[in-house]
């Protein structure tokens, strides 16, 4: 469901704008609806004591994220709706900042029954609340229905973070409950081939504000020296000659931080490869399979991308390069909302929306092309860039500093561009995610750039 598609172009007359206003509702409702049942559908093969288990110290008992994801909703489209924003999380029990995830599993967490008895009293109370707001109101948090979207923004990146558990679950592999497969290789392209960007002024961010987290606003022009950047994320291939070169050995590859991370970690290859004598084996949820070399590596750490991007005699990209290289159209000078134009993002387009359960070989959507030249950049996995997350000049909180602004420094670094496991309404070329650099259970791989 795409509320974008769904909505009217603006007409200053009132009994158009009210019919605009129910026509907006009835697709939020539909949109929220949909939001439920995918968080369900993951879940619906795991059992009640796995839910409450906290599987690693890095995530929630996934029974948390249910509550937290009702919570989230029940506090914004209920209480902060219209009027004061009383919290910007809620208080108690499933407020993520009075309790970090290591805690999590020691919380005492309701059962499942009890969690989805009050997921349901809490979307009855917010639809009806839904058709009584005023979505053409210039209040901003309802403009639009922009709370709205800020809500299934939360769940769909919830799905994501569930999913990132159920890929380090303990005990049984989780049964991925699959709905289809990425479409086969249709275009031949050549890994660590490059394009280039002359150079010039573009625009990075955007103005939006239906969809857009506030770390994406506002719209800003900046100078771009030239560059050049990868066509495609570094694949299997290139990382196993990487690994073959000894790679993880040679210290000139790796930066002071990346060092200390080697030596205390012990990793020798991404996160669930294991060497099967004939090669490098790896696990995707239930199923195990000898890596495919033309599939963007997957489960690497910053400092692992640094190190490869070095080792090629390259670098990994700023944020902002890569922004141009997924949305800068030059010869109508203007920025794009997805690399292919402005048709909202779905699994036919591109490797995202998660019921495929893995990423894709490159060349299998040939649409997912930016104007420069670059394919996948929406979809299969998060990008590293050499980007601290930081504000864009003009930043202003909104509509609460726990989002974004609280985690602006240097010890986090940027992602883009969304993975496999990404649902389609929380991905567009000014999407901004960040991570720490040791990070490796995300869905995170790389592609590579160089000065011109
Ligand atoms: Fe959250």
């Amino acid at each position: 469901m795409s509320l974008s598609r769904l909505e009217a172009n603006g007409v200053p007359m009132s009994s158009i704008t009210l019919e605009r206003s129910a026509t907006l509702a009835s697709a939020i409702a539909s949109a929220l609806a949909e939001a439920r049942e995918r968080t369900l559908t993951l879940v619906r093969p795991v059992s009640d004591a796995d839910l409450r288990l906290q599987h690693d110290p890095l995530m929630s008992p996934i029974i948390w994220d249910l509550g937290h994801i009702a919570a989230f909703e029940e506090l914004w489209l209920t209480r902060n709706l219209d009027g004061v924003i009383e919290f910007s999380e809620m208080p108690g029990l499933f407020n993520p900042f009075e309790h970090p995830r290591r805690v999590r599993g020691a919380l005492v967490l309701p059962s499942l029954h009890d969690v989805i008895d009050t997921t349901e009293d809490i979307r009855r109370r917010v639809l009806a609340l839904l058709h009584q707001v005023d979505l053409a109101s210039h209040n901003p948090l309802l403009h639009d229905g922009y709370v709205y979207r800020m809500v299934l923004q939360h769940e769909y990146q919830h799905d994501e973070t569930i999913l990132q558990t159920l890929q380090l679950k303990q005990g049984e592999a989780y049964r991925a409950p699959r709905a289809w497969s990425p479409p086969p290789a249709s275009l031949r392209l050549t890994p660590g081939d490059m394009v280039r960007f002359s150079g010039g002024e573009v625009v990075i961010g955007t103005h939006d504000r239906s969809a857009a987290y506030d770390n994406e606003r506002p719209a800003h022009t900046v100078a771009v020296k030239p560059f050049a950047i990868d066509v495609t994320p570094v694949t299997n291939d290139q990382f196993v000659q990487f690994i073959d070169a000894g790679g993880y050995g040679d210290p000139r590859w790796w930066s002071d931080a990346g060092r200390r991370w080697l030596e205390e970690s012990g990793c020798r290859a991404p996160k669930h490869w294991w060497s099967s004598g004939a090669g490098w084996t790896v696990r995707v949820m239930d199923r195990e399979s000898v890596i495919d070399p033309q599939r963007p590596v997957c489960h690497v750490c910053y400092h692992e991308a640094e190190a490869f991007a070095r080792w090629a005699g390259k670098r990994l990209p700023t944020e902002i390069e890569w922004e141009v290289a997924a949305s800068w159209d030059a010869s109508a000078g203007r920025r794009l909302d997805f690399p292919w134009g402005s048709e909202p993002a779905s699994h036919l387009l591109a490797n995202v929306d998660q019921l495929a359960f893995d990423t894709a070989p490159i060349g299998s959507y040939p649409r997912n092309v930016s104007p420069l030249g670059c394919y996948g950049m929406i979809g299969d996995v998060w990008e590293w860039t050499s980007s601290d997350f930081a504000a864009w000049p003009g930043f202003t909180a909104y509509p609460y500093a726990e989002y974004s602004q609280v985690f602006f420094g240097n010890e986090y670094k940027v992602l883009r561009g969304g993975s496999w496991a990404t649902r389609p309404g929380a991905i567009r070329n000014s999407f901004r995610n960040w991570d720490y650099p040791i990070r490796r259970q995300i869905f995170s791989g790389f592609r590579c750039a160089a000065d011109d």
